[in-house]
């Protein structure tokens, strides 16, 4: 397409996947386990706040997402200084990208990992430094070493799709090289190491992402959140779109804070489901790693399948997973999992017994 830049050329011709799963578009009538959404959706409280808000759809939202920032802030132990809310945490991604990176920096990207770590560095002209450990481990010593030659790192923690958490002595470690650390703690609520969004104070360098898409059930509403040091984000807030949150998205989010009992319950469960899950994958004999978030990473070839085969035959089956040969550094025979409700979790405990005979 010769209307392009260089940039965006470049970038199509990196190689990077279609970001879209198809899933999005073929869900009807299908368990959709594939997109680590929430079985359960937003509490009752969300949905009635929005049917009350819908009226008000005609006026532009608050620009500055102020109540939604300040709410955000006593939910994570930080100022509204220190918040800064987007349209999902991609276009956070995104927009810090275009903050930080001048063409040509480095950023490593330990794999496998969320796709969008790639997109984002590479459409502000950044080179990815990609790291792949030892039989998907990563090695802190070697990612501290790493470091040193970037300006900046994206961390999973949970990461996406291995669900495996770095420890926090190894994020210190990374944070003491000065580089420019961004955890991502999109799933970090079905976690049992906590977060490290209160580090946030008091480090320049360290900046925390996290999501209403998942534990929270909002991720059609697109709402995610940064937490930074407030240079950082009155710099980004002037760099950002001026509504970038919608009306509908600030309502949503406010009243999903607000009920802190639905999210436990919903935790809970995930929580549950997810071992109860991984214990029945394990008794099928397949290989299915620890996971600290609400989806597990399993490898197909104990069932003499790849990835792809496996995904297919699921599908012809009504249930969608995630077939991860398209993730960098995954390989051809890893799938990945969302829980889902116990009795979708069943359904595919039993598909799975029967393709393994
Ligand atoms: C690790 C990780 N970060 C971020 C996101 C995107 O979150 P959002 O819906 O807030 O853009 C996802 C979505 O799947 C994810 O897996």
């Amino acid at each position: 397409m010769r209307l392009l830049s260089g940039r965006a050329r470049e970038f199509l011709r990196s190689g990077k996947p279609y970001p879209f799963a198809e899933e999005y578009g073929r869900r009807r009538g299908l368990i959709n386990l594939a997109s680590n959404e929430s079985p359960f959706g937003p509490s009752p409280l969300v949905l009635r706040a929005l049917r009350e808000a819908l009226p008000s759809v005609g006026f532009y939202p608050d620009p500055r997402s102020g109540e939604l920032r300040r709410a955000v802030g006593r939910y994570v132990g930080l100022s509204e200084e220190e918040v800064l809310v987007g349209n999902g945490s991609d276009e956070l991604m995104d927009l810090l990208c275009r903050a930080l990176l001048d063409p040509g920096d480095r950023v490593l990207l330990p794999l496998p990992s969320f796709s969008f770590y790639e997109t984002g560095v590479r459409l502000s002209g950044g080179v990815p430094l990609f790291y792949t450990g030892r039989d998907l481990e990563w090695d802190p010593r070697e990612l501290i070493s790493l470091c040193r030659r970037v300006k900046m790192v994206f961390l999973g923690r949970p990461n996406n799709p291995t669900g495996g958490c770095l420890p926090e002595e190894a994020v210190e470690g990374m944070l003491e090289t000065g580089t420019v650390v961004v955890v991502d703690e999109a799933y970090v609520e079905f976690s049992s190491l906590g977060s490290l969004a209160r580090w946030v104070r008091g480090r320049e360098n360290l900046v925390v992402l996290r999501t209403f898409s998942k534990a929270f059930g909002l991720a059609g509403l697109r709402v995610g959140y940064l937490l930074a040091d407030p240079g950082l984000v009155s710099a980004m807030e002037r760099l950002r779109q001026p509504f970038n949150v919608n009306r509908l998205a600030q309502v949503a989010a406010l009243a999903a804070l607000r009920d802190r009992g639905y999210l436990r319950r919903v935790v809970e469960e995930v929580r549950r489901e997810r071992e109860r899950l991984r214990g029945e994958l394990v008794r099928l004999g397949l290989r299915v790693l620890p996971s600290e978030a609400n989806f597990l990473m399993a490898n197909t070839s104990r069932l003499g399948l790849t990835a792809t085969g496996l995904c297919r035959e699921l599908h012809r089956r009504g249930i969608l997973i995630r077939d991860l040969s398209s993730f960098r550094g995954a390989g051809r025979e890893w799938v990945r999992i969302t829980v889902g409700r116990k009795e979708e979790n069943e359904r595919l405990i039993e598909a799975l017994g029967k393709l393994r005979r």
